[in-house]
């Protein structure tokens, strides 16, 4: 049988991982700047994720949410203590575009409205409403784009307006630091302007923390650089480290209902496990907190190429603009440095979304590889 060839693929097959660093089949030793696409946080087979897992396996590996599941309060408590949103509740989920899913049906019946306000460049997952909300028309089939949605630009407070004021809308749905489309951020007064419009026009805000939670961007939500309260707070990726477990976080205004919401694997005992063992790891390496330095570290080096254009993003979700496009550049990384980097679908960034344990001693091999590469591209 043929896989369904949907992938385009670099020549490289990795079959083990160690912290930063992925090997592959035939014991070459990568960089790893992508994380797996912002996934990997506390690092490849962090030995306490690893046991925690295997242990939890050798107990119980899955039931269904019909049963009583302590993990997943625990799970609840060690978010709620991380983020400092005790008030919020959880309801779990398994991947990013399933949160999306969740967070905008969970808006539609609070609201009892159908619209939705996404942002230019948005990226949401690839599922139903999450495709319809991103702003990508080439991965939106006929059947998703049957939703209604109105695509504004960031920091266009008058449209924002305009259009929540009809109370057609049950969602305004945001990116703090967007990930797949480019590292833009929205300003502060917007994202204010967004919280409080959605307030008096009776709309959720929901913040899509699905690539940028879990400490990546410097805060643990990177919408919390602002002072917000969103009503519903996506998450996944780095949730759990490479094991498939989403989830949302829903303000005390919004009511469950019993049937509301649900699903089969959602908060199964390992995916719980390994979150878990995520979260113990997050706060007993500080890796949250160590992401400043590094930031800062890694602009100071980026600063010193000179075919930087621009330095975007924050925290570990970091990126190169440049004034060319990089695929070339980034396939010279890949095979001739051996360092894994990050696209977007601005074609001229470069994306640096490391685990969170790496230190500025990967930045400095990378900055050197950077400059080789640069300058052998320059050559021919
Ligand atoms: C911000 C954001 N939301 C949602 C998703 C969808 O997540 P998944 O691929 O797990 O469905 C992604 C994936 O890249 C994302 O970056």
């Amino acid at each position: 049988m043929k896989l369904f060839d949907v992938y385009p693929l670099y020549e490289v097959t990795p079959v083990r991982a160690k912290d930063v660093y992925v090997y592959d089949n035939n014991d070459i030793e990568y960089l790893d700047l992508y994380g797996g696409h912002a996934v990997i946080s506390i690092g490849h087979s962090h030995p306490h994720y690893v046991q925690k897992i295997k242990n939890q396996l050798d107990q119980l590996g899955f039931y269904s949410n019909a049963i009583k599941n302590p993990l997943q309060q625990q799970l609840a408590d060690a978010i709620g203590e991380q983020s400092c949103l005790h008030d919020y509740e959880l309801f779990l989920c398994s991947t990013g575009a399933e949160a999306i899913e969740n967070a905008l049906k969970l808006a539609s019946f609070h609201t009892q409205r159908k619209k939705v306000i996404a942002f230019h460049n948005a990226f949401h997952g690839r599922t139903s409403a999450a495709v319809a909300v991103t702003d990508n028309l080439s991965i939106n089939a006929p059947l998703n784009q049957q939703q209604e949605v109105t695509f504004l630009p960031y920091n266009n407070i008058d449209a924002l307006e305009e259009a929540l004021k009809t109370e057609a809308y049950c969602a305004v749905i945001f990116e703090a630091i967007q990930g797949v489309g480019g590292l833009d951020q929205p300003s502060e007064e917007f994202i204010f302007a967004m919280e409080s419009l959605c307030e008096k026009y009776g709309s959720c805000l929901i913040a899509d923390e699905v690539q940028s939670g879990f400490g990546r961007s410097g805060t643990f939500f990177a919408y919390q650089q602002h002072k917000i309260n969103p009503h519903i707070i996506t998450m996944a990726k780095g949730m759990g480290n490479g094991f498939p477990i989403g989830g949302i976080l829903v303000h005390p205004q919004i009511k469950a209902k019993y049937g509301m919401l649900g699903t089969t694997f959602g908060g199964n005992h390992l995916a719980c496990s390994a979150s878990i063992a995520v979260l113990d790891v997050l706060k007993e390496e500080r890796l949250q907190e160590k992401t400043k330095a590094l930031e800062e570290h890694f602009g100071e080096r980026a600063q010193q190429i000179p075919g930087v254009k621009k330095i975007k993003g924050r925290g570990l979700m970091l990126g190169l603009e440049f004034d060319f496009e990089v695929a070339t550049l980034r396939k010279e990384l890949i095979y001739t440095h051996h360092i894994f980097t990050g696209g977007s679908s601005n074609k001229k960034l470069i994306r640096i979304l490391p685990p969170l344990t790496v230190k500025e001693k990967h930045f400095d091999l990378f900055f050197d590889a950077l400059q080789l590469a640069l300058t052998k591209l320059e050559a021919n």
